[in-house]
């Protein structure tokens, strides 16, 4: 089986890259082989490659800047995810969108599932939840993974924030007005796979089991590398997270489970695999 997966160079799409060719063909295209906001250009490459499966991991993910440059969000998150749509269609491949707990409000005391009313309250959710839209509407061989909160092996993500303010900064200062369930991308990428294998489309919550705010998770990571500096309670504001976020985005992943007899490990056990990867823990 061929398969693109497009931002492979991204937190997702990398470790997806290196799963997925363990066992299928994998093209890994990023903004320098395809800008998915350009329709022609992606009908084309698209057509010429005519892979089984496409995987979408290409968005603007971070929250200020979707806030910043909605228009440029919406071409991305949406119309981007459109054009994918219209070229899996014309060659009648799988596509595999990757979307967000960012489509609902945060307000739920329960855990959202796949029927869940959405709301989001960002201009990122409000993209992706576009991109889910028209993805619905264009093409009838879609998988929607919904997750959260990644952590990969990228220069900036979330785990390595942390180990490098106690490192900088003496101290780590944290948000603590947000529940969800960190998703390490590498146990995400193998959910993807058992998914493709299945073969049964439609929307599916994928995240890590468990969830915590970021003041419990990064006093987690401290405590797995043995650093002693604090983690310090702030507003989100004086981090200038200005943008509002959902409080509660746990969502509830039943469906996936049942469908491939799989759950996800613990986001605990994520982040162990995690630093004994990047080499800063010795034990898993
Ligand atoms: N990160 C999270 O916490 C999180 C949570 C829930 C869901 N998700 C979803 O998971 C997916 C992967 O997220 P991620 O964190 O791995 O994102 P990421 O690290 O930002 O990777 C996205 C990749 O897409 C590329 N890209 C941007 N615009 C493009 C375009 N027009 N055409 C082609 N490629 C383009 C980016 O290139 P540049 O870097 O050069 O822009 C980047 O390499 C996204 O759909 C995101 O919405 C993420």
């Amino acid at each position: 089986m061929k398969i693109v997966v497009v931002g492979a160079r991204g937190m997702l799409g990398t470790d997806l890259c290196q799963f997925l060719a363990q066992r299928f063909e994998v093209l890994g295209w990023d903004i320098d082989e395809i800008d998915i906001t350009n329709r022609q250009r992606t009908h084309d490459l698209i057509s010429n490659e005519k892979p089984e499966a496409i995987i979408n991991c290409a968005a603007l993910v971070n929250i200020e800047a979707c806030e910043a440059k909605p228009k440029t969000a919406w071409e991305i998150n949406t119309t981007g995810a459109q054009n994918l749509a219209l070229a899996a269609t014309h060659i009648d491949a799988d596509l595999v969108q990757i979307s967000t707990d960012y489509i609902f409000d945060g307000k739920s005391d329960s855990d959202y599932d796949e029927l869940a009313e959405q709301n989001p309250v960002n201009q990122y959710g409000r993209s992706k939840l576009a991109g889910e839209k028209v993805i619905q509407e264009t093409c009838g061989r879609h998988y929607i993974v919904r997750t959260a909160w990644l952590f990969g092996h990228s220069p900036d993500n979330y785990v390595m924030r942390i180990v490098n303010a106690a490192e900088i900064d003496g101290v780590v200062q944290m948000p603590n007005d947000q529940l969800e369930s960190p998703t390490y991308t590498y146990h995400l990428a193998e959910a993807i796979s058992r998914l493709i294998d299945e073969g049964t489309y439609g929307i599916y919550n994928v995240t890590s089991a468990g969830a915590c705010t970021r003041v419990d998770f990064a006093k987690y990571v401290l405590e797995e590398i043995g650093r002693s500096e604090s983690v310090k309670v702030i507003d989100s504001s004086e981090i200038e997270r200005t943008v509002k976020r959902p409080a509660r985005a746990v969502l509830n992943c039943e469906r996936f489970e049942h469908l491939t007899g799989h759950s996800l490990p613990h986001w605990q056990v994520g982040v162990r695999e995690y630093l004994v990867k990047e080499k800063l823990l010795f034990r898993e």
